[in-house]
């Protein structure tokens, strides 16, 4: 009998490219969302590319009661994958008690019905934030994690640590937090993507809809930070890679080879990149310009974020296949698809 695994935030951008992955390597998938940032649609996507529609059950989870409803009305659940958060460090600025309680509450409800119904492995969908500004570079999980800049940080930060808490007290229990880098790129179908809300904050969406001409010109949020090009350095990350890893730690916890009930692993390629030169890698895929301009540094960007890898490749034996060129490409073929799709709609 197929695993079945609850992915909760599976309409998301990390979560659809993850429920690829897992239905690819035969699991059974059952997505719980309340698709406040993301579309139904993105489940005849997910068919497209598979030939199988996953089950959606449109939830808010920060509702104990609904929370508890869909796990006990979904049973044979052989471990819960959560993505479920809100995500936009700029909001959650200026909006915190939306974050910690959107985010903090779906997760402590999700863990208090796993342990009613004695589910036990849980994946978590964490961030390099955790580790604020680090003192050291690349970045190992033995680094100190600090205190992130913005709430929404803070609520991964919070919620890893309530994890190795429980993980204490219950011994059944397994859970794996991954740290994600700057995750990129697409579905290689160019079926699949990032879709955000609007505006875009992230560096490569606004780079794709300025390139496609939806926004104007990109501001580089500052050129004067210590790097070797004064604009901030990413370990950008291919979002199918993150998805492999994911189905990677599952079998992980599946097969019960954790050394730890509690394991974090950071999810990056070990390269960091800055801005200009995402933009420069970008301008050579395309063999276009992208109109840009030089402006204020944005409040809370540290100047170098990058991974050191090796324990996701010692104890996983995951490393990240795909390259900047790729990652670009994807996020580029997506954002076309899509404004085609759009476009065909409307007429
Ligand atoms: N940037 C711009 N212009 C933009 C958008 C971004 O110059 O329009 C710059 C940022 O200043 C930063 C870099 O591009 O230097 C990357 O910014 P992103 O917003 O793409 O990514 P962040 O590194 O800020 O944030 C990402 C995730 C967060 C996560 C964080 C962890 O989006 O969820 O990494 O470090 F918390």
């Amino acid at each position: 009998m197929k695993k079945r695994i609850m992915v909760t935030g599976g309409c998301g951008y990390i979560g659809s490219h993850t429920a690829v992955a897992l239905i690819e390597n035969d699991f059974e998938v059952l997505i719980l969302d309340d698709l406040s940032n993301s579309n139904k649609e993105v489940l005849d996507r997910i068919k497209s590319i598979t030939g199988i529609r996953p089950k959606l059950l449109e939830v808010d989870l920060k509702d104990s009661f609904l929370c508890d409803n869909m796990f006990c009305y979904n049973k044979n659940i052989d471990a819960v994958i959560h993505f479920a958060a809100h995500k936009a460090v700029s909001e959650s600025i200026e909006k915190p008690l939306k974050y910690y309680h959107n985010n903090l509450y779906a997760l402590i409800n999700v863990l208090v019905a796993m342990e009613k119904y004695n589910i036990n492995n849980f994946i978590f969908s964490s961030s390099a934030t955790v580790y604020g500004n680090p003192d050291e570079l690349p970045i190992t999980e033995k680094n100190k994690t600090k205190r992130p800049f913005s709430p929404y940080g803070n609520t991964k930060r919070v919620a890893e640590e309530v994890l190795e808490d429980i993980t204490i007290s219950n011994k059944d229990l397994s859970a794996i937090s991954l740290r994600y880098f700057n995750p990129i790129g697409a579905h290689d179908s160019g079926c699949l993507g990032e879709l955000p809300n609007g505006i875009p904050n992230n560096l490569m969406p606004y780079i794709t809809q300025t390139a496609v001409g939806i926004r104007k010109t990109l501001s580089v949020f500052g050129n004067d930070y210590p790097t070797k090009d004064g604009t901030p350095i990413r370990d950008y990350i291919h979002v199918v890679d993150l998805a492999e890893a994911h189905v990677i730690a599952v079998q992980r916890l599946l097969e019960k080879k954790q050394e730890n009930a509690f394991e974090t692993f950071n999810l990056g390629t070990g390269n960091g990149y800055s801005v200009l030169e995402i933009i420069n890698a970008f301008e050579k895929v395309l063999n276009q310009k992208v109109n840009y301009t030089i402006a204020d540094r944005r409040p809370g960007d540290v100047p170098q974020l990058y991974s050191d890898t090796s324990l996701a490749k010692t104890k996983l034996g995951w490393v990240a296949k795909r390259n900047l060129e790729n990652m670009i490409a994807t996020a580029w073929k997506w954002e076309q698809n899509y404004r085609q799709e759009q476009n065909l709609q409307e007429n």
